[in-house]
C-alpha cells in the first residue's frame, strides 16, 4: 500500500535549517528559522531556565500523567502573563486554558475546536502569514481566506485594504491576527489600528483568533499584549494561542498555551469540555517539562526577575541589531532605503530583495534566509554583521 504514496516536500523553513547544518563554510550564517542567537551565534539556555531546571530535579516527585489541560498552575500563570493579572475576563471566569505542545499545538487544537463550532465558518489569515499557519489551520478542515496585510513596495501595512477585505467576512467567521512581531514581516499594527480592527470585528460579529508567539520580543511584555488584552475586553468570544519557545527559549520543550474566552462562565466551561475532548483524542495530554520550568520561574520572584532581565536583553539586542544593520547599509554604496527595518518588531523583516538575490547569498556566501527574503535579524551578531553587509552589497550591486 505504501508504494502508492507520493513524497511530500519538506516545510521550507525546516528544509533551510537542514541545509544550513550541512554547510561547511566557516562564515555560514543562519538567518532562516526564527531562533534567538547570542553574540557567539549560539541559542543559549536562559539562566532562569537553567536555575528552574536544577530546582525541578530536586523537587519533582512524580512523572505520573497530568491531564488534557496540563498543569492548572501553569495555565493560571500564563493567563496572567498574557491578559494581565486583573483582566476582566479572568475576574469573570470567562477563560478556559490548556497547556499545549508548543504554539503549534495551541493553533491546531484551536482550529480543531473552531471546526467543531461551525462547519461553514472560514478563517481569515494575513497575506503573508507564517507558512505553517496554513497546514495547521487547514489540516483541521477550516477553509482559509486571505486578507491583504503587508505591502512589499511601501514596506508597511496595507491597512485600508486589510479592513476592506475583512468587511467581506460573514458573521461567525474567524480572523487570525498576529498578537505582536508579525511573522514574516515584522510590521505590527499600531494601537489605533488595533482599535479599528477591534471595531470591525465587534461590529461584524467575527471571532478573533490571536497568535502571540513572541510576547516580550517586540516592544515589551505588556505593550506586545495590547491587541490581545483590548480584544479580550471587548469580544464575547475569542481564542488566543501563545508560545514559550521564544520568550523562555524553550523551543524543543514544546510549551504553549491555548485560551478560549466564552461569553459566560457556563459557556466557557462547555467550550472547555469540547477542547479537552479533542485534546484527549489527539495527544491525550501535553508534555510536562517545559511548562514545569515556566511554572518554577513564574512562582519564584527572583527567577521571574532574572527571566525578565534576560528577556529585556534579548529584545534590546534585536532592536540594536536592527539599528546597526540600517546604519551599515546607509554607509554602503547601495542607495536604497532600509530604514523600515528599524521600525519593525520581533525577529523578522523582509529585506525586500529578489529570490535570485536570496539564492545568491546562499550559494555564494552561505547566508541562509527564506526565499521570500524574510530574514531572522536575531541571527546576526557584531562579528557577522560586516560579512553580511558586504555580501548583500555585492549581490545588490550586480
Ligand atoms: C519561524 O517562523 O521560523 C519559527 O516560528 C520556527 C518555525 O517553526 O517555523
Amino acid at each position: 500500500m505504501f508504494e502508492e504514496l507520493k513524497s511530500l516536500p519538506q516545510d521550507s523553513i525546516l528544509a533551510m535549517m537542514a541545509s544550513y547544518h550541512q554547510d561547511t563554510h566557516p562564515q555560514k550564517l543562519d538567518l532562516g528559522i526564527g531562533v534567538y542567537k547570542d553574540d557567539e551565534g549560539h541559542t543559549p539556555i536562559m539562566q532562569a531556565v537553567q536555575r528552574a531546571e536544577r530546582k525541578l530535579i530536586e523537587t519533582e516527585i512524580t512523572k505520573s500523567y497530568t491531564a488534557p489541560a496540563g498543569s492548572p498552575k501553569y495555565n493560571q500563570l500564563m493567563a496572567e502573563l498574557v491578559f494581565g493579572e486583573s483582566h476582566k475576563v479572568l475576574n469573570e471566569q470567562r477563560v478556559v486554558s490548556a497547556q499545549t505542545p508548543g504554539g503549534c499545538g495551541a493553533l491546531r487544537m484551536g482550529a480543531e475546536f473552531l471546526k467543531g463550532c461551525s462547519a461553514e465558518s472560514k478563517v481569515w489569515v494575513s497575506n503573508p502569514t507564517w507558512a505553517n499557519h496554513i497546514p495547521l489551520l487547514g489540516g483541521a478542515g477550516l477553509d482559509i481566506v486571505e486578507y491583504p496585510y503587508y505591502d512589499y513596495d511601501s514596506k508597511s501595512i496595507q491597512f485600508d485594504a486589510m479592513l476592506a477585505a475583512l468587511e467581506e467576512a460573514s458573521a461567525g467567521d474567524f480572523v487570525l491576527l498576529h498578537g505582536c512581531c508579525h511573522n514574516p514581516s515584522g510590521a505590527d499594527l499600531s494601537h489605533d489600528q488595533w482599535l479599528a480592527v477591534g471595531d470591525l470585528i465587534e461590529r461584524k460579529g467575527l471571532i478573533p483568533f490571536l497568535d502571540m508567539a513572541y510576547q516580550g520580543l517586540g516592544a515589551g511584555l505588556a505593550d506586545d499584549a495590547f491587541g490581545v488584552r483590548m480584544m479580550a475586553h471587548r469580544m464575547p468570544e475569542m481564542l488566543v494561542a501563545t508560545s514559550c519557545s521564544k520568550n523562555f527559549g524553550l523551543y524543543r520543550e514544546r510549551t504553549g498555551t491555548l485560551f478560549i474566552i466564552g461569553n459566560t462562565t457556563d459557556q466557557t466551561q462547555v467550550a472547555g469540555s469540547q477542547l479537552f475532548n479533542r485534546i484527549r483524542s489527539h495527544y491525550s495530554m501535553p508534555p510536562s517539562h517545559g511548562a514545569a520550568i515556566v511554572e518554577a520561574i513564574l512562582t519564584d520572584a527572583e527567577l521571574t526577575r532574572v527571566w525578565k532581565v534576560e528577556l529585556a536583553e534579548m529584545r534590546q539586542r534585536i532592536q540594536g541589531l536592527r539599528q546597526a544593520l540600517v546604519k551599515k547599509m546607509e554607509a554602503s554604496p547601495i542607495e536604497r532605503d532600509f530604514s523600515f527595518i528599524q521600525q519593525q518588531f520581533g525577529m523578522f523583516s523582509f529585506l525586500g530583495i529578489t529570490t535570485e538575490q536570496v539564492q545568491r547569498l546562499r550559494d555564494e556566501y552561505s547566508i541562509y534566509m527564506i526565499d521570500s527574503s524574510r530574514m531572522n535579524i536575531a541571527g546576526l551578531n557584531d562579528k557577522s554583521m560586516d560579512y553580511f553587509v558586504k555580501a548583500l552589497t555585492a549581490v545588490l550591486q550586480e
